[in-house]
């Protein structure tokens, strides 16, 4: 097993944090809730009952695991699985095992922005399946997406779990479909999960429970802030706000100042004003429907081949070659 970790891209992390807080709304990126104490209440959220996502992705992935498993094997060369924004891997590990006792010949490579998420993911495969052959790495999706380029020895199977994918508004999306679609030979495979449109309440209260463990991973990004570039946020005086629009299908994040307040971001060089009520807007959770994927697929230059749905029909896998 090797693993290779990358230092954190910290210098994106710096100019990220600027252009957003000094914007106007001003914004923040998700893919920063994640580091040691993010990664943590995340698996939380996981584990939360209104977080449906995992329960209904892994009950795809536990009922089709076979069929899943020999649509992407290559008996002639084995394959590559390269997994964006891999996490925890629970619900991977299902059918890693699967091709780990069924003679798949394959390397899997989970790339994630979280430095601690892929170290425990290394360690925890090493534990649990030694003969896997792992090679992790640290690395934000538009960064490596070049370098998978090179994976074009044998086939590839890339796949972005979680729905991971609603975090990019549908332009960013296309962009990063199109690609990851120019990485891909006509064998190579997409696999995506994507959570679906459904009663707005469910959609709703998946990221707005009552224990405040989705408010504690939404104001994690400013503990970051405070704690990687001494920044001085009064965390308690925000407030986490979650709405919902189920005409766009989009669930949006917020950071609500309950009170007017001057923050002092030493290491940035940055000194904000907030305004009571002023916000930050954290994450988009996008939804979607069998229409809105086939028309990302088409802008993007992809076709679906099949797809998996849970029982309820809140949440899809969709396996995407290039058209
Ligand atoms: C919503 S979690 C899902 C994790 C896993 N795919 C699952 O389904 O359980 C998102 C994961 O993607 C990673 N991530 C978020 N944005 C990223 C980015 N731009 N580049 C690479 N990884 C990213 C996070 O660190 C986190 O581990």
């Amino acid at each position: 097993m090797t693993t290779k970790i990358k230092p954190q891209q910290n210098t994106m992390f710096k100019k990220e944090v600027t252009e957003g807080l000094t914007s106007f709304p001003k914004y923040l990126s998700s893919k920063y809730f994640y580091d040691k104490k993010g990664d943590k209440l995340f698996q939380d959220i996981m584990d939360m009952p209104s977080y449906y996502l995992t329960g209904c992705e892994f009950e795809i992935i536990l009922n089709n695991t076979s069929v899943i498993g020999e649509l992407i094997r290559d008996r002639k060369n084995g394959l590559d699985l390269i997994e964006l924004g891999a996490g925890d891997g629970k619900k991977t590990k299902v059918l890693l095992k699967y091709m780990d006792e069924n003679d798949f010949n394959f390397v899997y490579k989970p790339i994630d922005i979280s430095e601690n998420a892929v170290e425990l993911l290394s360690n925890n495969l090493a534990q649990e399946m030694p003969t896997l052959n792992v090679d992790a790495e640290v690395g934000e999706y538009f960064e490596v997406l070049e370098r998978l380029k090179g994976f074009n020895k044998r086939k590839k199977v890339i796949m972005v779990l979680g729905s991971n994918i609603g975090n990019l508004p549908h332009p960013k999306a296309i962009d990063f479909l199109t690609k990851l679609k120019d990485t891909m030979l006509p064998d190579d495979l997409l696999f995506m999960g994507f959570d679906q449109k459904k009663n707005p309440q469910t959609i709703l209260e998946a990221y707005n429970d009552e224990s405040g463990i989705t408010e504690a991973f939404n104001k994690n990004i400013l503990t970051r802030i405070n704690r990687e570039f001494d920044g001085n946020f009064e965390i308690e005086n925000f407030k986490h706000w979650e709405v919902y629009d189920p005409e766009t299908g989009t669930a949006k994040s917020f950071l609500v100042a309950t009170k007017e307040m001057k923050v002092t971001i030493e290491k940035l060089q940055l000194k904000l004003n907030f305004d009571q009520w002023e916000t930050i807007h954290t994450e988009i959770s996008q939804k979607y429907d069998d229409k809105i994927v086939s028309w990302l697929a088409e802008e993007a230059g992809l076709e679906i081949e099949t797809f998996f749905a849970d029982d309820k029909g809140y949440y899809k896998n969709y396996v995407f070659r290039k058209a």
